[in-house]
């Protein structure tokens, strides 16, 4: 045999050893390892917010979070930031608006900048209890309101709640309204709570969150209003050891996503996500009422704490001294908004 046949032999041997392997390999199914998260492409949310983790907005993105995850079996992950880390509250919704993050839940005082609408949910004494919230918050009205959402670039996805809101001083106990005369006060920006804090007399200031602790230590401020959930977790009870129990307001929180990115997600993981969040929503409608309950029950035992709790007399007292708020809001707005939620209620 000359060496060009054995060449030639050898060459039809090695191409039949090819198409043998390739042959099997093609009837063999391609094995994804389960656990292999990443082989579908995962999608990724993250989720800013500006209060600490252990507070109801925290433990709720937390929750959310993991029920998203096994939800869409790891195919999209919530990456939550909180204490404000990724942003402020002064910058969180611009920042959703960029798509620079895609969630958020600043309180609802914050979306009145946005929809002054929605100060119908900052009204003082606009809800008596917890389950006056929940009905208006699960309901038709707060349908109505995410819904106002679409046309700013924002998809409204819920409303989460943290509690009612408290007055706190380092001067006095806050009880009667002539209590307020003169008095620095920080506030949220939302119209309605500067003006609710004006017919007491007191100047209204608009700060961060994120500068609060630091503006009460060093004594700009003589008061504020806020959940025991925050005035605990953030440590605010240190510099103001006067606290009314009031329950004027109610701190509740707009849960909302980038429009455009909501609109990219394949329909089954949009039905996954909200069912995620309704689960959420009703856990932690519940969750924060015990955690403010709780976070109350041990500042009681703070000896260094002077609270008191309104009687129906001085509640009805402040609730007349803010009437004008509501007429206010009416000539603004309408009656219809407010009317529904008297009716939610
Ligand atoms: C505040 O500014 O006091 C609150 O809105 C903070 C929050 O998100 O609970």
């Amino acid at each position: 045999m000359n060496k060009q046949w054995v060449i030639g032999i050898l060459l039809v041997v090695l191409a039949g050893a090819v198409m043998f392997m390739m042959q099997k390999q093609s009837s063999e199914p391609i094995v994804y390892d389960d656990e292999q998260k990443g082989l579908n492409k995962q999608i990724v949310i993250y989720f800013s917010h500006v209060v600490a983790e252990n507070t109801p907005k925290g433990l709720a993105a937390q929750k959310f979070a993991q029920l998203v995850e096994e939800k869409t079996n790891g195919r999209v992950k919530v990456e939550v930031f909180s204490n404000g880390s990724l942003y402020s509250d002064e910058e969180e919704i611009d920042a959703l608006l960029r798509g620079d993050v895609q969630m958020i839940a600043p309180s609802v005082s914050k979306v009145t900048q946005l929809i002054p609408e929605w100060q119908v949910l900052d009204l003082p004494f606009i809800f008596e209890n917890y389950s006056d919230v929940e009905k208006v918050f699960t309901g038709e009205v707060g349908k109505k309101l995410l819904a106002m959402l679409e046309e700013k670039g924002i998809k409204g996805l819920a409303l989460w709640g943290n509690g009612f809101k408290q007055m706190t001083s380092n001067r006095h106990l806050l009880v009667e309204p002539s209590d307020f005369s003169g008095l620095k006060i920080r506030v949220m920006p939302s119209e309605v709570i500067e003006k609710q804090f004006q017919l007491l007399g007191a100047t209204p200031v608009v700060v961060p969150f994120n500068r609060v602790y630091e503006s009460l230590e060093k004594h700009k401020f003589d008061g504020q209003e806020n959940t025991i959930s925050n005035i605990y977790s953030k440590g605010f009870y240190q510099f103001q050891s006067y606290l009314t129990i009031s329950n004027h307001g109610y701190l509740g929180y707009a849960v909302m996503v980038n429009k455009a990115f909501w609109y990219r997600l394949p329909k089954d993981i949009q039905e996954k996500i909200m069912e995620a969040i309704q689960e959420t929503t009703i856990w932690n409608l519940k969750q924060s009422k015990l955690q403010n309950e709780e976070e109350l029950a041990q500042m009681k035992q703070n000896k260094r704490m002077h609270i008191y709790e309104l009687t129906k007399k001085e509640r009805e007292t402040w609730k007349q001294k803010f009437a004008p708020l509501y007429k206010e809001f009416e000539r603004e707005f309408g009656s219809e908004l407010l009317r529904q939620m008297k009716e939610a209620e």
